[in-house]
């Protein structure tokens, strides 16, 4: 008797399509560069993120879909895996500055049945990719332009990820989202926000994880070495990035039962 084989990983597909369609007319050294600009423009030059520059242009776009939106599918996969936020499944995900949309389908295809996902962000491009994810992966959702702080999200059970977006947002409007996202989260809601380790990119999180920690929550900091795609691997090497290890500081607040 054969053993069953386990389902099929839907990562690996749609890390596939996204290869083949952004490497449709950009070589790998042309990635690679545009990784190294995009690289230093969170790194160095943050300034920048604040007008868009971090995703102009065909290549930078290339690079952000292939390295960070991937490497971010994988991290936030981990990430819910081990905070135990895939159950009970919840009616609906929303990922807000959602990128190429891949916190809110990594955290829903963890969940059986699949939550509907409504992403949210100010750039049209990521918006028009995150459509493209959730048509590749079979999900179902919407991908609305809007401002995270704008968005409500009606109360009950849902799931709310802020990957690696707020540390873009302007002082007081981060400042005016925390009180929102602490009342998402007594109206039912599990809200998971993910940040690099670094701390200069984030000198708000310790007031933040006090505020979420006094509700409930729980403040991590993650190390994860999961299978990837050998060319994503190659990539961040190439670029002198990060290759193999994936790393986040989190914040998680649940409503009591499912902490
Ligand atoms: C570093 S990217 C992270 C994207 C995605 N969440 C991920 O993990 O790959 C930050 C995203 O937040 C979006 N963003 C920044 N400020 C925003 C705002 N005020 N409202 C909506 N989206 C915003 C940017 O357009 C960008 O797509």
């Amino acid at each position: 008797m054969t053993a069953p084989t386990a389902p099929e990983d839907p990562f690996n597909a749609w890390f596939a399509a996204l290869e083949a369609r952004h490497r449709a007319s950009l070589s790998f050294q042309e990635v690679r560069r545009s990784l190294q600009a995009l690289s230093s423009v969170y790194v160095e030059r943050r300034s920048k993120l604040v007008d868009g520059g971090a995703l102009d242009g065909a290549g930078k776009r290339a690079a952000f879909a292939l390295y960070y939106g991937a490497r971010h599918f994988l991290l936030v996969r981990e990430v819910v895996r081990a905070l135990g936020a895939t159950k009970p499944t919840l009616p609906r995900v929303a990922d807000l500055g959602c990128g190429t949309g891949v916190a809110g389908v990594a955290w829903a295809l963890e969940m059986a049945p699949r939550p509907e996902i409504l992403s949210v962000d100010r750039s049209r491009w990521a918006l028009s990719e995150t459509r493209w994810t959730l048509a590749q992966l079979g999900l179902r959702g919407r991908a609305t332009p809007g401002d995270v702080l704008d968005t409500k999200v009606a109360p009950g059970a849902c799931g709310i990820v802020l990957a690696f977006s707020i540390n873009e947002l302007d002082d007081p409007v981060r400042d005016a989202l925390l009180p929102r996202l602490l009342d998402n989260a007594k109206a039912g809601a599990r809200v998971l926000i993910l940040e690099p380790l670094a701390k200069k990119a984030s000198p708000w999180w310790p007031a933040w994880a006090k505020a979420f920690k006094s509700a409930g929550g729980r403040d991590d900091e993650w190390k994860f070495r999961p299978q990837m795609p050998e060319t994503l691997e190659l990539l961040g090497k190439a670029a002198g990035l990060e290759s193999r290890e994936l790393t986040a500081r989190t914040l998680y607040l649940a409503p009591a039962a499912k902490r």
